[in-house]
């Protein structure tokens, strides 16, 4: 208890005194509580996803763990408050790191007023098959982008003293056979893809946990494989954390701990009395107990939760309002503003038919272990006693009371979007038609193709035949194709937007924000020019678990739009792409190989103040074999209407290198280089 010392040296004190039971103790769960009801629930434990009891002799408190990807999950069986944020797929389109330390703290902030000490979400999976059902709870397509918002998500939660994670290592991209999948490919692709995002957010965050994850890689499950944890996320990258497993991912004893498991979840199957015994034996080592103990005990006194635990208080459900709000204003992506549409001048308005989408009721949340529960019941269904599983849960944040609110001399009225006739019949009556469309995604199935669901095509083209004067809002769990795009005047991506969603919506479309959210995921015209035309899988029987199959990712390392432009297709919508309701225009651009700068002039050349997502892009030398642009650097620029500024961004050399297998390193090529912002290009060496 002296807290002077290291947190490892602490650690070693502790497990100096500690039995070979009390060590067992803290390398697996309880069981799975609170999640299967009817399940025990051991005293201690706070009835979140998962509980470890503490070792009250030597002053270690429990593990109570919460899953809490977007807010905190499961408060309404508790009659607790939790706030819901946009979507990670939302944070991640803001391209802001200070955002994403927000919303960390936000999450960390609740878990600690509710009495728990970690979260398990942190999902920073990559976006390779658009259709999967948790694109919502990861950061986009992008490994630098991605790694570095989940990596300040993380680095906010744990500022507020609550053990972090971060998951699903690795390669949990689709949900169709996550148990039963094994996943295909070679180590340059896995290191400069996926495991490129895992490598940054561990850096940044230092969290306490990651998460392995369901599926296979490679032969070996991912829970259980030597290459994954030992090799990389331990030797290479030097994390001092503890792997548990994904919930049910343990499936072997001397395996899984000798290949780097640290703490099954949620049970004892395999790291209980199993594990006591295979020690005992000498099959693991006991050294490697107390590695996987020492892991654990290093990150609880490193996270503040053994000086300064949780104490419950009433969350502050308006300050988290406010908070999410500020998110999803920078989180909400235009997509299409023809004739300048947008923003709509509430004092020349008469009319405003809102259409679909239960928009004069709330916004629609994600499911499955990202759900976070609606306060005061559902705001749809008016169900109370918490969201289902696979079931939409509505949140009350109206998109048709704020709207009214701010375009007060306008009458608008809502139609529900059910009867075709009906809507095009409003539509037509109003001067401006905003029609909402949603796409519900959840943990445990995935979308089979990226229509929207439930005729909403068809609605979108009746009211735009009815009107064309037509504004579309979407609330999707990632991409979606749009056949009408040509037709509609304009296009909101809102995700999946929180609890202050439809305050933020509104300040956007009267133009009291002016929006500045880029996609961080290639929008696809259609299925036929992704990588897998069809979610691998899809068709075998039973959904959830069918028999094994491989999933060979073809596309290697050219995930999303590195797959487009090395294919030459076209997307719909390209990453990185958003409007403003100003213009910014880019001059004088210059590369520096030798002091990895790139900098440029940038300029609000319209007559409103904005923010301008500046992002700079980089190809490499041919020896490289890289035929695309990636992302390397990027930053939200804020610019009066008419002020323009210098903008100098540091090239990170491993962001310029590529993965050799052959040398098991990252390698930075000699040779020419180019870098591209907004419509410029600028040559640079980089010397040998
Ligand atoms: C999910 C994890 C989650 C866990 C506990 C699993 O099904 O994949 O993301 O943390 O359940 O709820």
């Amino acid at each position: 208890m002296d807290k002077s010392l290291p947190p490892d040296k602490r650690a070693d004190l502790v497990i100096a005194q500690m039995t070979l039971g009390e060590k067992i103790q803290l390398v697996h769960g309880t069981g799975w509580g609170a999640l299967r009801p009817g399940a025990p629930i051991p005293p201690g434990s706070n009835e979140g996803a998962g509980f470890v009891p503490g070792i009250e002799r030597l002053g270690i408190p429990g593990i109570n763990m919460a899953d809490s990807a977007v807010g905190v999950r499961g408060a309404a069986q508790e009659s607790r408050y939790a706030t819901l944020l946009p979507s990670t797929l939302g944070l991640a389109a803001s391209f802001d790191p200070a955002a994403a330390a927000l919303y960390g703290s936000v999450i960390g902030r609740e878990l600690r007023d509710q009495g728990f000490n970690m979260s398990i979400g942190g999902g920073v999976d990559l976006i390779r098959e658009p259709r999967n059902g948790r694109n919502f709870e990861y950061a986009g397509e992008d490994p630098i982008l991605a790694g570095t918002m989940v990596g300040q998500l993380m680095k906010g939660l744990q500022s507020q003293q609550v053990m972090g994670d971060i998951k699903h290592y690795a390669f949990n991209d689709q949900e169709t056979g996550r148990n039963v999948l094994n996943v295909i490919l070679d180590q340059r692709a896995m290191r400069e893809s996926d495991l490129l995002a895992f490598q940054i957010a561990v850096k940044i965050a230092q969290p306490a946990g990651v998460m392995c994850s369901y599926n296979k890689l490679n032969g070996d499950y991912a829970c259980e494989n030597d290459y994954l944890l030992n090799q990389v996320l331990k030797k290479t990258w030097g994390f001092q954390g503890w792997v548990l497993s994904d919930w049910g991912g343990t499936h072997s004893t001397t395996k899984a701990a000798l290949n780097g498991l640290d703490q099954e979840m949620p049970g004892d199957q395999y790291f209980g009395a199993a594990l006591e015994k295979a020690v005992d034996s000498r099959e693991v080592p006991e050294a490697r107990l107390n590695d996987m103990v020492h892991r654990i005990l290093r990150s609880m006194f490193a996270c503040g939760v053994i000086d300064n635990p949780p104490v419950r208080t009433v969350v502050d459900p308006f300050r988290g309002r406010d908070d999410a709000q500020h998110i999803a204003e920078e989180s909400i992506v235009l997509l299409k503003n023809d004739g300048n549409i947008l923003p709509l001048n509430a004092a020349r308005l008469a009319s405003i038919a809102l259409i679909g989408s239960h928009a004069d009721a709330g916004v629609l949340s994600g499911g499955g272990s990202a759900q976070v529960d609606p306060p005061g019941g559902d705001a749809v269904t008016q169900r109370t006693g918490g969201a289902q599983w696979m079931h939409p849960a509505w949140f009350p944040s109206s998109p048709l009371k704020c709207i009214r609110e701010k375009a007060t001399q306008a009458t608008v009225e809502y139609d529900a979007g059910t009867d075709l006739a009906a809507a095009a019949r409003l539509a037509k009556a109003s001067q401006v038609a905003i029609v909402f469309v949603n796409q519900y995604m959840s943990e445990g199935r995935d979308a089979a193709t990226l229509s929207l669901p439930n005729n909403q095509d068809a609605l979108v083209s009746a009211v735009t035949a009815a009107n064309p004067h037509t504004i579309v809002v979407i609330e999707s769990g990632g991409p979606v194709s749009m056949p009408w795009a040509d037709s509609v005047q304009g296009i909101l991506e809102a995700w999946y937007p929180g609890i202050g969603g439809a305050q933020a919506l509104a300040a956007i479309l009267f133009g009291d924000v002016n929006p500045s959210a880029r996609l961080p995921v290639t929008f696809a015209r259609t299925e036929a020019d992704l990588p897998h035309p069809q979610v691998p899988g899809i068709d075998l029987k039973p959904a959830y678990r069918p028999p094994p199959f491989d999933v060979n990712y073809t596309e290697g390392l050219r995930v999303g739009y590195k797959w487009f432009e090395a294919e030459h297709k076209q997307p719909l919508f390209p990453f990185g792409y958003g409007l403003s309701y100003t213009k910014f225009a880019y001059s004088g651009l210059h590369a520096d190989g030798n002091a990895r700068t790139v900098s440029f002039n940038l300029k609000n050349t319209g007559k409103r103040d904005g923010t301008e997502v500046a992002q700079v892009y980089v190809t490499l030398p041919s020896a490289a074999g890289e035929p695309f642009k990636r992302l390397v650097a990027w930053e939200r620029v804020p610019l009066k209407a008419g002020e323009s500024k210098l903008v100098t961004l540091a090239l990170d050399p491993l962001y310029l290198s590529i993965f050799s297998s052959e040398k098991d390193g990252w390698e930075l090529l000699p040779g020419d280089y180019s870098a591209f912002a907004g419509p410029l290009t600028a040559p640079f060496h980089i010397g040998q």
